[in-house]
């Protein structure tokens, strides 16, 4: 070796330490096998599993040259060769780059094999919004052609987003790479895993491989979102998505950047550039498409859990909650009810008159919600279950690689499972969902053990040994292969093999039960469903799975959901009190707090547990649950506007204070507290014995949602008191939150008065609105059949401004309203022009209130003080 070579290596292998990219992230290397590769081996002192690595890159590291970039119809194409093969088995030699300026802030990339039909995700785009205005896009972005990378940057202030030449682009068969420096260290997403709000970025790595799994660190959880978002520090955010369903998993290191690995499909980048976050939220919502309006009665309480044994221990569980008087809407049944634990069937001693049952609650008011399960049990003798009889004949089923059905072990026993990509499934799934609502009129759904999960690895016979199975690489995933847990990966689906189509298992299943629904019922379907993917929101709410009663746990529920309303699935929450093991009195006397402020509100709890109904606890503990329930029952018609615009506008329900405060950098990574869409602060106490808690007001005047008192905060932290019955809510200024009296059910409330509360701002008054319709039917917004009201006030009156009319609005009236900040003592109060004389006012608290009122919500009204 000549000295000018050895200078040369050293010059290319002097690289910054954090900025080193893993060379041997496939398989680790011995120094002969890293320096083969031509990679850098320099070791570092420490020792461990994180850190830096020891085989690196040099800085120009022979990968794809470019070709010229030629028009398309939808942007630019060129090619990618190299000409010496990687070192990785079945290298793709050539690829085709196409680079799409899809809207001013949407920027789409794909890279695919030119020459074979590789993989690529169904369904997850098929309904892409967006504009088509590309004039002035917000981004540049540069090449460089040799070796291929490219830089996106920010136009108005010139920041680099992501470069990906700080490491070679690397294109196998089973092995797909891209590394990208980033513009911040702040960044939320690539879930689903039990993590803060922000990920941690010190040589750490998240896989994404939907598994059934109860949610701990470092494990990859029961859905997949490729999806991430950056705060860039002063105010602005971006955020990128690759679309690709194939196990992945995702380095990141401390400069800050990060490494994409996924064993298959073509790599597919939308960047969004915001540039406010929600606004990078709306434009990642335009290509998976926004979320499903939920019914109203699913914005009501649920209970559920493992164990109602029969239909007599269910109706007494929704009896005693109306004897404790504590709202619930929808009562649930597990697995208990079915025959054998067999989907589509239900106990005939225990659960013999279910269907009386289901039409108990509905003369009650209230719905009902039972679980199916995908495996459908295959030794009953032929003629004697339906659903396994007719999919066989159909040819419904997940087959193995030599084309038998591919059987594993689920509750029932051996299973076989449904291949919800092939439409003759879709179309079984439904008869077999109506032939049971025929008896069982169910109201909604709840998909379970959709990874999907089986209790054998890949199948009872096992799975073959190919390169599917136990790929050239297989990210860092719990029971390290990729079928642990699950159907092997060689097992055929209508549309590909599982080892592409298993993260979408749960999205498929979701879509052919939101479709049965709606064509059996012809309502608003409810479905519920454990494992997830990008697209999910249009079908399906989500709750986090086998979350540990304790307070943990519940603190890490926070930024899961508050991550799902990213991942465009804002109606979602954890289990309340926890799902596994006893809660305690306390806990899930917090939790009920917290719950009541989850989009999704569903108490459940495991086989074994100790009871945690409210009303097995104290009376003191069933008042404070009560009291906030009822709380959060009164709040509904706030809650329910909030979905609308989630649904209309991809706007977040359950919201990051830095969605809404973006330049505020202490709101950066908050997630012990959480906004419900721009006015309600939350603020619950996550820890054991705690009677205060300390919140973090961003600037500007705060109202105590419970009696209207003022906090004027600088963006600083505030100690609140927070005895056992009482949950801290901030209502920001310049809000206007529409609520209904509460009741029991929402089928009560839905016909009871409105309040409103109205929280002045000295500059700004305040405004809301409220959107409302009959809450089941299917699209109302987009048929038009709707109610839409705005609210405004000023200083010394308040004005409703019903914007459309559909007739849901008649006979129901705004009963009260208070004022908060109203500063001096109002004399005389008119509504509609009419003297109230019934009103009060606090000088403490300031707050005007006005009782007794009767104003049609149909019509305009006014109500005015001085
Ligand atoms: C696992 C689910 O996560 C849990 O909620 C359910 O109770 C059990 N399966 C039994 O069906």
């Amino acid at each position: 070796m000549t000295r000018t070579h050895t200078r040369s290596v050293r010059d290319q292998c002097s690289i910054a330490v954090e900025s080193r990219i893993d060379c041997g992230r496939d398989r680790s290397l011995s120094r002969a096998d890293c320096e083969g590769r031509g990679c850098c081996y320099v070791p570092l002192p420490q020792s461990g599993s994180r850190g830096p690595p020891w085989c690196f890159y040099p800085v120009h590291y022979p990968g794809y040259k470019m070709g010229p970039l030629l028009p398309t119809e939808r942007g630019q194409r060129t090619t990618l060769t190299r000409s010496a093969p990687s070192y990785l088995p079945r290298d793709i030699p050539t690829l085709q780059l196409d680079v799409m300026a899809e809207s001013l802030g949407r920027l789409h990339l794909t890279l695919k094999d030119p020459a074979s039909q590789r993989y690529e995700v169904p369904f997850v785009t098929s309904q892409s919004r967006g504009h088509n205005d590309t004039q002035n896009p917000l981004y540049d972005v540069d090449f460089q052609p040799d070796p291929f990378g490219f830089i996106v940057r920010r136009k108005s202030n010139g920041r680099v987003l992501l470069n990906t030449t700080i490491g070679p682009l690397l294109f196998a068969d089973q092995y797909l790479q891209l590394s990208t420096s980033m513009a911040s260290s702040v960044i939320s997403g690539l879930g689903e895993h039990y993590t803060p709000i922000t990920l941690d970025l010190n040589w750490s790595s998240v896989s994404l491989w939907n598994r059934d799994m109860a949610p701990h660190r470092s494990a990859n959880l029961y859905g997949s979102h490729p999806f991430f978002l950056v705060q860039e520090g002063d105010g602005q955010a971006h955020g990128v998505f690759l679309l690709n369903s194939n196990a992945m998993e995702v380095f990141m290191q401390p400069t800050p950047a990060l490494t994409w690995v996924t064993v298959g499909g073509i790599l597919d980048f939308y960047i969004f550039l915001g540039p406010s976050p929600q606004s990078v939220i709306q434009q990642y919502h335009e290509v998976i498409g926004y979320p499903m309006m939920p019914p109203y009665w699913s914005l009501g309480f649920h209970l559920c859990r493992w164990g109602y044994t029969s239909t007599n221990v269910t109706r007494t569980v929704v009896q005693l909650m109306r004897q404790a008087k504590i709202p619930l809407d929808v009562q649930w049944n597990d697995l208990d009810y079915a025959d054998q634990r067999r989907v589509f069937t239900f106990d005939p001693q225990r659960f013999g008159d279910l269907p009386q049952m289901v039409e108990e609650f509905h003369q009650l008011g209230m719905k009902y919600v039972l679980i199916l399960d995908p495996g459908i049990s295959s030794t009953s003798p032929p003629g004697s279950y339906k659903p396994f009889d007719d999919g066989l004949k159909r040819g419904v089923f997940i087959t193995n690689s030599t084309g038998q059905i591919l059987i594993g072990k689920v509750w029932p026993g051996l299973t076989a499972f449904p291949d919800f990509t092939n439409p003759t499934t879709q179309d079984w799934w439904m008869d077999c969902i109506r032939a049971f609502h025929n008896k069982v009129p169910v109201d909604g759904l709840w998909i379970d053990m959709n990874e999907p999960s089986n209790f054998v690895q890949g199948s009872v016979d096992g799975c073959p040994d190919s390169d599917l199975e136990k790929p050239p690489y297989t990210p860092g995933v719990i029971g390290c292969q990729l079928n642990s847990g699950t159907v092997c990966m060689s097992a055929q689906q209508s549309l590909s093999n599982h080892y592409n189509l298993h993260n979408l298992y749960g999205l498929t299943e979701a879509i052919a039960t939101h479709r049965a629904l709606l064509k059996v019922k012809g309502t608003r379907p409810f479905v519920l469903s454990r494992s997830s993917f990008p697209g999910l929101g249009r079908f399906s709410a989500h709750w986090t799975g086998d979350v540990q009663s304790d307070w943990e746990q519940m603190r890490f529920s926070i930024p899961a959901v508050l991550l799902f309303g990213l991942y465009g699935i804002p109606f979602v929450g954890a289990d309340v009190c926890g799902f596994g093991g006893d809660t305690t009195e306390e806990l899930c006397v917090r939790w009920t707090q917290l719950g009541a402020f989850y989009p999704f509100m569903r108490n459940h709890n495991d086989k074994p547990n100790a009871p945690q109904e409210p009303y097995v606890f104290s009376q003191q503990a069933q008042d404070a649950m009560r009291t906030v329930t009822t709380l959060r029952y009164s709040l509904l018609p706030f809650l329910y506007t909030l979905l609308h615009h989630a649904h209309t506008s991809a706007s977040t329900v359950a919201r990051s204070l830095f969605l809404e405060f973006p330049t505020d950098p202490n709101c950066q990574s908050i997630d012990r507290q959480f906004l419900w869409g721009s006015s309600l602060l939350i603020s619950p106490v996550l820890e054991q014995g705690a009677l205060e808690v300390t919140a973090y007001l961003p600037p500007g005047t705060w109202y105590s949602l419970h009696n209207g008192r003022a906090y004027y905060s600088k963006g600083q932290y505030i100690l609140f008191p927070a005895a056992l019955d009482t949950i801290n809510i901030q209502v920001r200024e310049g809000s206007i939150i529409p609520q209904q009296v509460p009741a029991l059910t929402t089928t009560a409330s839905r016909r009871n008065p409105f309040t409103l509360i109205v929280a002045l701002s000295a500059e700004d008054g305040a405004k809301g609105d409220l959107f409302w319709d009959d809450g089941e039917s299917l699209d109302t917004f987009e048929r038009g059949d709707y109610s839409y009201v705005l609210f405004f006030a000023e200083e010394s009156y308040l004005v409703s401004k019903p914007v459309k009319l559909n007739g849901s609005l008649d006979r129901l009236v705004l009963g009260e309203v208070s004022v908060f900040g109203v500063q001096t003592r109002p004399t005389a109060v008119w509504a509609n022009g009419q003297r109230v004389h019934d009103f009060s006012y606090s000088t403490d608290t300031k707050v005007l209130t006005v009782p007794g009122l009767d104003l049609p919500m149909a019509a305009m009204f006014t109500v005015q003080w001085s």
